[in-house]
């Protein structure tokens, strides 16, 4: 895609001194053949006009929640219902925060807030204000929400300093507004498909104070769940105890224990064209039930006694109308020995195996797929792009279907 007709664009600006940017940014989203309407917030207006963004738009510009220009004064809705995508840029730190609490105090913050579209930000501050832990909490915050940053870039500042926190070049901006709509279209891949995906831990009760679970945050889950949405899919999450928030547009059943996401899961399974087994399942639980809180008996450790959990993912596989299954895989050594053995075992299709000592609870991984007709290394990433490229593996395999 080198242009961008028929896109419709809102293009929002909160105050910076790189608003005097987004007026070349108009002109070249307008220029590739988009439709932008343009929004800001009051301390915008302090730094570049109303009147130029519209004389380079073309459209009204908007800056109140008032306006009397829009029929049924619900300009916070209407101007991004038929809107592909909103961008903010600048998105200064106030906005951002704003943005992460879910504040809706001018127009531009109801519209993210009541949006049902892709938001994008160019974040524009001085350096240590990027660097700030509130900023640094807010982007963790906005990122998990869906939102998609674009920089900022590192250079020097209008106050005069030099380091991170400069807004991207409006021409930057336009080749990454082009590669979002570009990945886009080849990402909705699966369309019209049923995903079912478990994620996060198990934790099992030893009594009611205590219990067993393990590291995993969930993150790798959340974010095959969101890229699965994305790519055009109905997708339903089965979730252990994680501190996340389940991405816009998919619905989540949470559980605790293994036994739960297993009464979840196997019954609906047959219904899915795919099922996902993220979930870091504990592999045993207490057989006995204390309904007490087990005293110390003089010093004297209590022994416990384990029984086996139900494999869930096995069992999805196993059924008559089995989904298309997806098995994951933590390891700590022998990678490639165990994936396979693991992927045979369960007999499943496709086996994404990682170390795990490598990725627990961090923002990152690295990833190996294994299927009938090898292993193939992902580069490492985020793990909302390695997130990706695990579902275009996914839908790679599904138009030639396994044979089980
Ligand atoms: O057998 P193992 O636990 O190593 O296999 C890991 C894979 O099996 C993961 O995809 C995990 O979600 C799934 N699994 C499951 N139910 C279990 C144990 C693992 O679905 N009880």
């Amino acid at each position: 895609m080198t242009n961008l007709t028929g896109k419709r664009i809102v293009l929002g600006l909160s105050g910076g001194v790189a608003c005097y940017k987004s007026a070349e940014l108009v002109r070249g989203l307008v220029g590739l053949g988009a439709r932008v309407n343009v929004v800001m917030t009051e301390s915008a207006t302090r730094f570049i006009t109303p009147v130029t963004l519209q004389a380079l738009s073309g459209h009204p510009v908007y800056t109140d929640m008032w306006d009397a220009r829009v029929d049924n004064n619900m300009a916070h809705i209407d101007l991004t219902r038929d809107a592909d995508l909103i961008i903010v840029a600048p998105a200064s730190a106030n906005f951002m925060a704003r943005l992460a609490h879910g504040l809706a105090d001018d127009l531009l913050s109801t519209l993210c807030l009541a949006r049902n579209i892709p938001l994008l930000i160019a974040p524009a501050m001085n350096r240590e204000m990027w660097e700030a832990h509130a900023t640094q909490r807010n982007i963790q915050l906005i990122e998990s929400d869906g939102v998609t940053l674009l920089g900022p870039d590192s250079g020097e500042q209008a106050c005069g300093e030099v380091g991170l926190g400069r807004m991207r070049e409006p021409q930057a901006l336009l080749t990454d507004i082009i590669q979002y709509f570009e990945k886009r279209s080849t990402h909705k891949r699966l369309l019209g498909k049923r995903v079912l995906i478990t994620a996060g831990p198990t934790y099992e009760p030893i009594d009611p104070v205590r219990g067993i679970t393990n590291r995993s945050s969930g993150k790798t889950g959340y974010a095959i769940a969101r890229a699965a949405f994305e790519a055009g899919a109905t997708v339903q999450m089965v979730s252990g105890p994680t501190n996340l928030v389940s991405p816009i547009g998919v619905s989540c059943i949470n559980v605790t224990t293994a036994q739960e996401m297993y009464d979840a899961v196997v019954p609906i399974a047959s219904q899915y064209d795919i099922f996902i087994a993220v979930a870091a399942v504990a592999d045993w639980r207490v057989a006995k039930n204390f309904n007490e809180k087990i005293k110390k008996n003089k010093g004297q450790p209590p022994t416990l006694t384990f029984v086996a959990n139900p494999d869930i993912l096995a069992t999805v596989a196993a059924l008559p109308q089995a989904p298309w299954c997806v098995g994951f895989a933590a390891e700590t050594h022998l990678l490639s020995q165990h994936a396979n053995q693991k992927r045979q075992s369960k007999n499943i299709p496709l086996l994404v195996a990682n170390l795990a000592q490598d990725v627990m609870h961090s923002d990152h991984t690295q990833v190996t797929l294994f299927d009938e007709a090898g292993e193939y290394a992902l580069p490492a990433g985020l793990k909302s792009d390695v997130a990706n490229q695990i579902i275009q593996a996914i839908a790679d395999r599904m138009i030639q279907p396994h044979s089980n």
